[in-house]
């Protein structure tokens, strides 16, 4: 198994915690992680658009090492798109990731793989880590079919991309079925599609750049079983939505390498 990949363990706050809240959430993780946290396993919470200037304004005043992104980016540069948040905005505001295709997002504004590639491409012109989230829904599961449609996913979402920039991205596993539900998929289910995944990237883009590359495991992840997700091969960290809410248990999950042994 190799821990060359550093692990990643990323809050994803979804549309909870206004900018003080984010701010206090964000101030009570940094108290309770020490250095030796931040050297074992990568932090990050990704935060409403609203939370991002303060978040960085923290982040930069203290020195935190607690990274922060956002939970979507608009696939055009500028121009007339009436909501939309541009990478080059976010990377003025110091944000290192961007969520991207999380099934949230495909079931409530119908974005289709071609839609997050180009938003992932969009992240990565502006030095911005995009974060891909793919995984099947419970008929396809029941169906047995889990491997085949995530790696689909997977094909569709990383089209055109070059060994180079494959390198740079970040996947996150998430079955729907197990999004916000507490169905957590056991640790072998989550490896099986995890796995598959590195299997696809390596055929892909060689396999210096498969394991170079960080696959997450997201639905119903806490606490209580963080470690045995993170004990295996091809999970190397977790995208963290309801758990993460709870600044004392997200700092306890960055710390599952404790509850390991
Ligand atoms: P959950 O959400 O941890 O609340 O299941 C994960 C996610 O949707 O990113």
């Amino acid at each position: 198994m190799s821990r060359e990949r550093t692990p990643l363990m990323a809050g994803n706050w979804k549309m909870n915690l206004n900018h003080l809240e984010g701010v206090a959430h964000v101030q009570r993780m940094a108290f309770a992680l020490k250095g030796e946290d931040y050297d074992a396993c990568e932090v990050v919470v990704l935060t409403p658009f609203t939370d991002l200037r303060s978040i960085q304004v923290l982040v930069e005043a203290d020195k935190l090492r607690i990274g922060y992104g956002s939970q979507d980016i608009s696939r055009h540069a500028q121009g007339a798109y009436t909501g939309e948040v541009s990478g080059a905005m976010l990377a003025k505001l110091g944000c290192s990731y961007a969520v991207v295709g999380h099934s949230e997002r495909r079931q409530y504004h119908g974005e289709t793989n071609v839609v997050i590639n180009a938003k992932a491409k969009a992240a990565l012109a502006n030095g911005i880590t995009p974060i891909i989230c793919y995984g099947e829904a419970l008929e396809i599961r029941e169906a047995g079919d889990q491997v085949l449609f995530s790696l689909g996913q997977v094909a569709e979402c990383l089209e055109g991309f070059t060994p180079e920039e494959a390198s740079s991205v970040v996947l996150a596993y998430e079955p729907i079925w197990a999004i916000g539900t507490g169905l957590t998929a056991s640790p072998t289910d989550a490896q099986e599609v995890c796995g598959a995944t590195r299997g696809w990237l390596a055929e892909h883009f060689g396999s210096d750049v498969a394991d170079q590359i960080r696959i997450l495991y997201g639905g119903s992840m806490k606490a209580s079983n963080v470690a045995s997700l993170m004990a295996q091969p091809d999970i190397d960290g977790g995208l963290v939505g309801g758990a993460s809410l709870d600044p004392d248990e997200f700092v306890a999950m960055a710390r599952y390498r404790l509850a390991a042994g």
